[in-house]
């Protein structure tokens, strides 16, 4: 066992349970008068949570600019536009309601304002904050973590790249998670959520060193998901499953699995990214086909660590049995777990490889080469 330093930082108020965005507009006063709202392509609109949210802002007085449309795996097109009509309208306070594509814009059109910065300076680490405009969330999608942490990820078509920021001026001042505005999520999303939170915590779990205690808790958060997943599937519209999968895909991804480590592995989310810059590949989607190869590409170099996951999560330590068992669970889940299962043919196959080796993509723990990606290529497809 050993634990290595880490530094633990987390500033973010979180407001959880039923009917909490009732106090949502008395907290984002404290910040000021004139507010940026961020939402995406229209589902809180029709599902009624712009409703409640729109109330809260105006019943305190507060004065609201709208910027909507923003995709999933956002794109800096639509964070460039936001900042120019946040700067227009002096705003003093973000709203960002929606799931992870939505917050982690919000989190950068937030330092662009602030800083007076082009949003991809930051996103290619050319430039750091010195401050921020506070930002307040209202989560709908149960999965990323971005609600609790100081990450953001966008992409650019233009220049071929999917990347993450992260930065203490990130954190949003209060996030409000209400499990009822996510029982809306569709089947596949909630499903990719729950592939998403299980990645966050392998990410941790695989990164470098293994205090017993986190080693515990980490596995635990999977286990939970595991279980209660299913469940939830098969009954979308219930409240305590939702909040069960919510508290699972924070704690995820909040820091707490990272203390006592120097940090995560993040390979199989470099992997994952390229998918999903080439393809428009939900996250989750992307994980559950790049785990299981990666799990394999990694199974003689990190036998110990495999097993002793594979013993808590699944009561065997045979490293092939663990990858199976994983497989299946995604697949049960109905998330694919093969490039061919999301339709990418022997043409798609290259631009991946060739988009991989472009962007050296790799872990921060576990290092990746070209060999490697090669065979990372081939086992997604075996
Ligand atoms: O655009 P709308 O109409 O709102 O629809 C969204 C979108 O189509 C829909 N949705 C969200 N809440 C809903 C809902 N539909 C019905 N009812 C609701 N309550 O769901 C779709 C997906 O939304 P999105 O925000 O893209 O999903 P998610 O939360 O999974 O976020 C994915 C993004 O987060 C990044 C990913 O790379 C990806 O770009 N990540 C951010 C991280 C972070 N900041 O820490 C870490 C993660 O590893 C991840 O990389
Ligand atoms: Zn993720």
């Amino acid at each position: 066992m050993s634990i290595k330093n880490f530094v633990a930082y987390n500033p973010t108020r979180l407001h959880f349970g039923s009917g909490v965005v009732k106090n949502l507009g008395e907290t984002v006063k404290n910040y000021g008068k004139n507010i940026l709202l961020i939402y995406g392509q229209g589902s809180v609109k029709k599902y009624g949570y712009y409703d409640q949210v729109i109330s809260q802002l105006k019943e305190n007085g507060l004065l609201v600019t709208e910027y909507s449309g923003i995709k999933p795996n956002p794109v800096v097109e639509d964070v460039r536009e936001a900042v120019a009509l946040g700067k227009e309208n002096k705003i003093d306070v973000i709203v960002a309601l929606g799931g992870g594509s939505v917050i982690d814009s919000a989190k950068i059109i937030s330092l662009s304002i602030a800083n007076n910065t082009d949003p991809w300076e930051y996103m290619t680490w050319q430039q750091m904050p010195q401050k921020n405009i506070p930002l307040v969330t209202v989560l709908t999608l149960a999965a990323t973590g971005t609600e609790m942490n100081g990450a953001a990820v966008i992409q650019n078509k233009e220049t071929g790249q999917k990347l993450g920021f992260v930065h203490p001026l990130n954190f949003p001042k209060d996030s409000f998670l209400d499990p009822e505005f996510t029982v809306t999520v569709p089947g596949d999303y909630t499903a990719y959520g729950i592939v998403d939170l299980i990645a966050h915590a392998l990410e941790a779990f695989y990164g470098e060193g293994d205090p017993s205690v986190i080693d515990s808790i980490t596995l635990d958060i999977i286990k939970d998901a595991m279980h209660w997943g299913p469940v939830l599937l098969n009954d979308l519209s219930n409240v305590d499953l939702r909040a069960n999968i919510m508290l699972d895909a924070t704690l995820a991804l909040n820091g707490l699995t990272s203390y006592g480590k120097s940090g995560g592995d993040w390979g199989v989310h470099g992997i994952g990214h390229e998918l999903s810059l080439l393809f428009d590949t939900p996250h989750g989607a992307t994980l559950s086909i790049a785990y299981p190869a990666w799990l394999k590409l990694q199974k003689a170099r990190i036998p110990k660590r495999i097993e002793k996951m594979g013993q808590v999560l699944f009561g065997t330590d045979s490293i092939d049995d663990i990858i199976i068992k994983i497989e299946d669970f995604f697949t049960s889940i109905g998330s694919p777990v093969r490039l061919k299962d999301i339709g990418i043919d022997s043409v798609g196959k290259e631009k991946f490889l060739e988009q991989m080796n472009k962007n050296k993509v790799s872990g921060m723990f576990h290092l990746l080469d070209e060999k490697d990606r090669v065979r990372l290529v081939e086992l997604m497809d075996i």
